[in-house]
């Protein structure tokens, strides 16, 4: 099967169990400033997890598209990859355990043809915040029985604490529970203990080894608890089930292939590359490594500006991350003696690829071949300066390159050591790089841990008033400057609020001050917000506004429309949102404008506070 044919079977597979199928979120979260990009498919749905309606229904199934950027630099080996899919299912306070592990396991064995003999799964040991989960431990037993297969705990069904069998927001808050998760057996062997060839530990082999016999596959979670800010559990009224399947895992246990770099996700953008440097790609080589990382970072990297709410490369937040994507596969190209500029080429491979499924790569192509371009020659010009550096070095009578001076490379020019040290003709001094990378590795995990815990949607008060100023903004921006403006992107913080709309020129001074007094006299008109839940076309009836109408326009079914006003005093807006918002404006407090200014090409960035 491949990726293509996963996907549509997951999807099929839940429609007919009562699941409507809902479009891939957004690769950047909206109004969540505690991650970065989607790192799962629960986390656009955490609003939903924690109880509100979702116009879709209580039984969800989709697609989504994840980035997980946590460890950039170790990309390259033949498992991570920054970019992926993740099939899902939910629960929304509907079924529970017994039906998920159910169609789990149908889905694997009928649809996808695994034979139960490869199969093993893990559950929650239990301890002081819940216990042992012995209700997953019967459901699989029966599961397993129906093709033949006695089991139970320590035969086919391995209990781990909570570091391995719980999930949730990794340290922060948010919904969590005990989970339970499938694992593909490789090996196929009649001895769950032994390990792959070549594996030099001393344990048994078992799901959760990393000697890489054991693959897993899908992970059912079961919600139960919301993890408090205070690290308490308290029990969810009513429990949730997520799911994961990862997509490029899926095809590659089910093509029988070593890696996913050998799937057909990956096998045209390394075969380009292949055509593009001359070279052979060589699974255990550097060659075949720097292949890998090129194919994996361009690929993300064109999701993420590809997306809807799409990011270029610069120096803060997503776009640094898109940079650095960038950077690393034009750096592994030069290693591999590509002749000329290649990313916009690998960037349409991902395109044709993928475009069936996630058609706003076709819409934005435009603009990630333009991105893409535009910071490879930057980052080349970059490199040659470097080069220019480097050379005069040579001048010094080291018999080594000091850490100091590698880094200083590195940082200002994108230098890996190894580069330095072909250019120069001599080793870097290990101990002095290897501190330098740890200082610099300290400092900015320091500097970013809040964004790449992998958090999730924080909807303390502070930004549910800041999600309401932004509808407020979004109306006034529109009665001031006109019915073009749109929401462009939006994001917020603890600190402000930023939100991008279309608009063709710099507003001016008395433009800002009007829509800064508009905001503020709906707050003091305390006005009423809520939400109805409506048809697409009741929804445009009523003029409501938002982001992607078009997406829940092909779902048919309801929408959710947040209101503000009321009919004695007039609707001030009316928006399509998942909210959270507050009950009336009056809880926002003062809203101020702190900047305007250009974001992007006919696109314009308020930053703005409330107090
Ligand atoms: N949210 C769960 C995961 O990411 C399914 O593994």
């Amino acid at each position: 099967m491949t990726g293509n044919e996963i996907r549509q079977k997951f999807l099929e597979y839940f429609r007919e169990r009562g699941h409507a199928i809902i479009p891939s979120a957004s690769l950047i979260p909206e109004n969540d400033p505690t991650v970065l990009f989607t790192t799962a498919g629960m986390h656009p749905l955490v609003p939903y997890l924690l109880g509100e309606p979702h116009p879709m229904g209580k039984r969800l199934a989709d697609a989504q598209k994840c980035v997980r950027t946590g460890d950039i630099d170790e990309v390259g080996d033949n498992r991570h990859l920054t970019f992926f899919e993740m099939m899902g299912n939910w629960s929304l306070g509907d079924y529970f355990k017994k039906e998920a592990i159910e169609w789990s396991y149908g889905f694997l064995t009928k649809v996808c043809g695994i034979a139960p003999q490869r199969l093993s799964v893990t559950v929650f040991a239990g301890d002081s915040d819940a216990p042992r989960d012995d209700e997953s431990v019967a459901i699989w037993q029966a599961q397993f029985k129906k093709d033949g297969l006695e089991t139970g705990l320590g035969n086919r069904i391995f209990s781990y604490p909570k570091a391995k069998n719980w999930w949730g927001p990794a340290g922060q808050t948010g919904p969590c529970g005990p989970d339970t998760e499938m694992f593909y057996d490789t090996l196929n062997l009649p001895d769950p203990k032994e390990h792959a060839p070549n594996w030099t530990g001393t344990e048994p082999c078992h799901p959760n080894c990393d000697c890489g016999r054991y693959v897993e596959v899908w992970n059912d979670v079961f919600m139960q608890f919301n993890k408090t800010a205070d690290g308490k559990f308290e029990p969810l009224a009513k429990p949730n089930v997520d799911t994961g399947m990862g997509l490029e895992r899926m095809a590659m246990v089910l093509q029988g292939k070593p890696t996913v770099f050998e799937t057909e996700l990956f096998v045209p953008l390394i075969e380009e590359i292949e055509r593009r440097s001359g070279k052979r790609y060589d699974e255990s080589g550097e060659t075949g490594r720097a292949m890998r990382i090129i194919a994996d970072h361009l690929k993300t990297a064109t999701f993420i500006i590809g997306d809807p709410r799409g990011v270029g490369p610069s120096n803060v937040d997503q776009g640094y991350i898109v940079r650095r994507l960038i950077r690393r596969a034009v750096r592994f190209g030069r290693q591999l003696e590509i002749p000329g500029a290649f990313t916009k080429d690998i960037a349409e491979k991902v395109i044709g690829m993928y475009v069936g499924a996630y058609p706003e790569l076709a819409k934005n192509r435009e603009r990630i071949l333009a991105e893409l371009t535009a910071e490879e020659e930057k980052f080349s010009r970059t490199l040659e300066r470097g080069m220019a550096e480097a050379l005069k070095l040579k001048a010094n009578s080291w018999s080594e390159v000091p850490g100091a001076t590698a880094f200083y490379l590195y940082e200002s020019f994108g230098f890996p050591k190894e580069l330095t040290e072909e250019v120069l003709g001599m080793k870097v001094n290990a101990v002095e790089w290897d501190a330098e990378m740890k200082r610099h590795q300290d400092t900015s995990r320091a500097g970013s841990e809040q964004k790449f815990a992998g958090g999730l949607a924080d909807h303390s008060e502070v930004v549910v008033r800041y999600h309401t100023a932004t509808h407020l903004l979004h109306a006034a921006l529109r009665q001031v400057l006109g019915a073009h403006v749109e929401q462009r992107g939006s994001n917020i913080t603890h600190e402000r609020m930023r939100f991008d709309f279309s608009h063709p020129q710099k507003m001016t001074p008395e433009e800002i001050k009007k829509v800064e007094d508009i905001v503020n006299e709906q707050i003091a008109k305390d006005l009423p917000v809520g939400f109805a839940m409506m048809t697409v076309e009741e929804a445009k009836a009523l003029h409501a506004i938002g982001l992607f109408e078009d997406k829940y326009a092909t779902l048919g079914n309801k929408i959710k429309v947040y209101s503000v006003g009321d009919d004695a005093r007039g609707y001030f807006s009316r928006e399509i949102c998942g909210g959270p918002h507050v009950e009336h404006t009056g809880l926002i407090g003062k809203f101020k404008i702190v900047k305007e200014e250009a974001s992007s090409a006919g696109v314009r960035r308020i930053k703005a506070t409330v107090s």
